[in-house]
């Protein structure tokens, strides 16, 4: 139960908080990484702490189709996929985005797991043309925002901070900074409020990871859509949340738009360096898309001094797996990687 809401128990939490003991001596700040990457359907996720709330939600409305949307290699929209499969309900994806030209990364996965991929031309009315269909084949609507970033998906990521507030005392590093990925907002207003929730010591440092639409500066836009997705999330829980809307003013929020490099899911040389860094030291994947930029970040301001020698810091670990077989992402990674293929030779 968070927030006055509850859940369908799908997941085997708490995810593991490990330390990255060869990156903290590398860089000399102690590194710890919170192992979300690691929940338990299909490749994992930070998106299945938000479906749970949305299963049960869908589930209670009697629905029997979950339909979502995002870019076409949405990691939110592949766990949607696979909730659904779970569950015995129907789901579709609807993306903007052309195909590819290929099936792969998340979209492999999406067919894997039965679910159809709607490439529209227009969000607004193909969405709706999509749900039109399936309810006229009889089907009950459950629809989930891009990302799952609505009032509902910031469950998820409350309770995740609140798991991990007990495991960094345990671990005596309750003073830590974590750094996550902001992409929807869902997870960092999520684990905002869970932090509050449980009086935590914790900082958080939100890292921006695509360029929100707006006339100001990337981080005047970013704080625009947030202040309004604050507004909702107040509105929505009333007494049974931690904040009230005049809150929003008062609270000062760690977010670096630093490591956007411009835009969302570019490959980025920078940001596949991290890569190689974090497998070839500690054998733990990231992707080119979120948490590379925001593994990117650590490691900048580790070496740059942002970050106190001897500090701890959490890395969120929110998953995205697939992405690293995205067409654009592995012709640079097949670029770097060839001198490792040896052909030939013997
Ligand atoms: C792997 C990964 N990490 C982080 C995020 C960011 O989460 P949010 O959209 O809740 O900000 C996403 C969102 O799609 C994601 O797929």
């Amino acid at each position: 139960m968070m927030f006055g809401h509850e859940k369908i128990e799908f997941l085997h939490l708490p995810t593991p908080l490990e330390k990255l003991a060869n990156v903290s001596e590398d860089i000399g700040v102690n590194v710890y990484c919170k192992r979300d990457d690691l929940t338990n359907l299909a490749t994992g996720g930070n998106k299945l702490r938000k479906l749970e709330y949305f299963l049960k939600d869908a589930i209670d409305q009697g629905s029997t189709m979950l339909i979502t949307e995002g870019g076409a290699q949405t990691n939110h929209g592949r766990l949607t996929a696979a909730v659904a499969a779970k569950y015995g309900l129907k789901c579709a994806i609807v993306t903007e985005d052309e195909y590819p030209g290929e099936i792969s990364a998340n979209l492999l996965l999406d067919g894997m797991l039965g679910c159809p991929v709607y490439f529209v031309k227009d969000m607004k009315s193909g969405r709706q043309a999509v749900i039109d269909k399936y309810e006229a084949e009889g089907e009950k609507v459950y629809y989930i925002p891009m990302g799952g970033s609505n009032e509902l998906g910031i469950l998820g990521y409350a309770e995740a901070a609140m798991e991990l507030n007990d495991q960094a005392k345990e671990l005596g590093i309750d003073d830590a900074t974590i750094f996550v990925t902001v992409g929807s907002l869902g997870t960092y207003l999520g684990m905002l409020a869970g932090l509050k929730k449980c009086n935590s010591k914790l900082k958080l440092r939100g890292i921006n990871v695509l360029p929100y639409p707006g006339d100001g500066s990337d981080k005047e836009n970013l704080l625009a859509y947030m202040h309004d997705y604050f507004d909702r999330i107040c509105d929505f829980y009333g007494d049974d949340f931690v904040y009230t809307k005049e809150d929003f003013g008062s609270i000062d929020f760690d977010i670096s738009t630093d490591y956007i490099h411009g835009a969302y899911n570019n490959a980025i040389e920078e940001v596949r360096d991290v890569m190689y860094y974090l497998a070839r030291k500690e054998a733990i994947i990231i992707d080119p898309c979120y948490t590379g930029k925001t593994f990117e970040a650590v490691v900048a301001e580790a070496r740059r001094g942002r970050i106190k020698p001897g500090e701890n810091i959490i890395f969120m670990h929110t998953g995205g797996l697939p992405g690293i077989y995205t067409k654009h992402h592995r012709k640079e990674m097949e670029k770097e990687l060839k001198s490792f293929m040896h052909t030939n030779e013997f």
